[in-house]
């Protein structure tokens, strides 16, 4: 069985863009869009990696020697813990991949379910962007939630009609990608939705709907307003609006706001079971993360992905072990400092 660095080493190899750096922070790669970077300067994908690192953790070690539970309810479906894989299309165009898009699918889907984790998928331009991962929703819709680009509604309306065909947990949008350089370079419409938009979409799903890409408190209540289930705290990995605040910089603010109306999901720059503690700290109930899923699924198909998955898990646990969080209700605020 391969190491985690063996399939590094392979996921660089198939991959002609993507540099696969030792930490995947967002410099090499400022401004690849379409490419794995972040939009502009790049700036925005570095700050939500960087601004992580300003955030420490408390340890606490004198207490009784209890094993922890790191276990996550997503939408009734029990995770081994609150992280998920979040939905990266196109990866032939963005990181110049030798591994076919379905086969990557199906690593992503496979390999988190394996470690017992959730898969976010995404949607494209084409019907085959589209297609490729409703077909494999349609095997594993108890592991994986399909995220739907904010098209014109009329189109929304068509591709959630699909999807509710295989029992789906939840139904996402990014409703942030009405910035996507590839969207704007290939001239599909997407379109900036409303609190009445919204709505609609939400009951039209008739399932708990997720609306992936919030940065501040404003957009937090209209997807209150709106009767959404979660957010995804998100700046679509800093690939849409360059200069933008990181994800962990606003977290608190939001889910204070939020104030548990809804489920507060974050992403953008999370490497370590160490940053995904933070999150829960600052209001998160769990976190995506996005890149090295990907890296790990070009590199090492389900096998590179079930072992990524499960050194985060058992990272994230030694964390809450040496911080004296025995279960997720313990991580709390007073567990971190925030030094910016
Ligand atoms: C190459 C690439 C493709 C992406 N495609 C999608 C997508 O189809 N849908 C979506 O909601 N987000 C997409 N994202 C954004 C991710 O879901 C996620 O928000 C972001 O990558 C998290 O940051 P991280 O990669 O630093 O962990 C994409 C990101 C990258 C890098």
């Amino acid at each position: 069985m391969a190491t985690l660095d063996e399939i590094k080493i392979s996921a660089k190899n198939n991959m002609s863009i993507c540099k696969m750096c030792k930490t995947c922070n967002g410099e090499t790669c400022r401004g690849w869009t379409p490419g794995p970077g972040g939009k502009g300067s790049g700036s925005s994908f570095v700050r939500n990696v960087a601004m992580l690192k300003q955030v420490t953790l408390n340890m606490k070690v004198l207490r009784e020697d209890t094993e922890v539970d790191s276990c996550f309810d997503f939408f009734g479906t029990e995770l081994s813990a609150p992280i998920m894989a979040a939905p990266i299309a196109n990866v032939k165009i963005n990181y110049g991949s030798s591994v076919d898009e379905m086969s990557y699918l199906n690593a992503l889907g496979y390999g988190c379910k394996q470690a017992g984790l959730f898969a976010f998928l995404g949607d494209g331009a084409n019907r085959e962007a589209f297609e490729m991962p409703l077909n494999l929703h349609k095997e594993l819709s108890e592991h994986t939630v399909m995220t739907i680009k904010p098209w014109l509604l009329e189109q929304v309306f068509e591709k959630i009609s699909e999807v509710k065909t295989c029992s789906p947990k939840a139904i996402a949008m990014d409703v942030d990608a009405a910035g996507l350089i590839l969207l704007k370079q290939m001239g599909v419409p997407v379109a900036y939705k409303t609190v009445e938009d919204l709505k609609k979409i939400k009951e039209f799903a008739n399932v708990p709907f997720i609306v992936k890409g919030v940065m501040t408190i404003d957009d937090a209540k209209v997807a209150i307003d709106a009767g959404a289930a979660a957010i995804v705290v998100s700046n679509h990995g800093g690939r849409v609006l360059d200069d933008c605040e990181s994800t962990i910089e606003v977290l608190e603010e939001i889910s204070s706001f939020v104030n548990k109306r809804l489920k507060v999901y974050v992403d953008g720059g999370f490497r370590s079971g160490a940053d995904v503690f933070k999150a829960l700290a600052l209001g998160a109930d769990a976190v995506l993360i996005g890149r090295p899923f990907s890296h790990m699924a070009i590199g090492g198909l389900q096998e590179g992905v079930a072992l990524y998955a499960n050194k985060m898990i058992n990272d994230f646990k030694e964390c809450m072990r040496m911080t004296g969080c025995i279960t997720l209700a313990d991580i709390r605020r007073n567990c971190v400092n925030i030094h910016f």
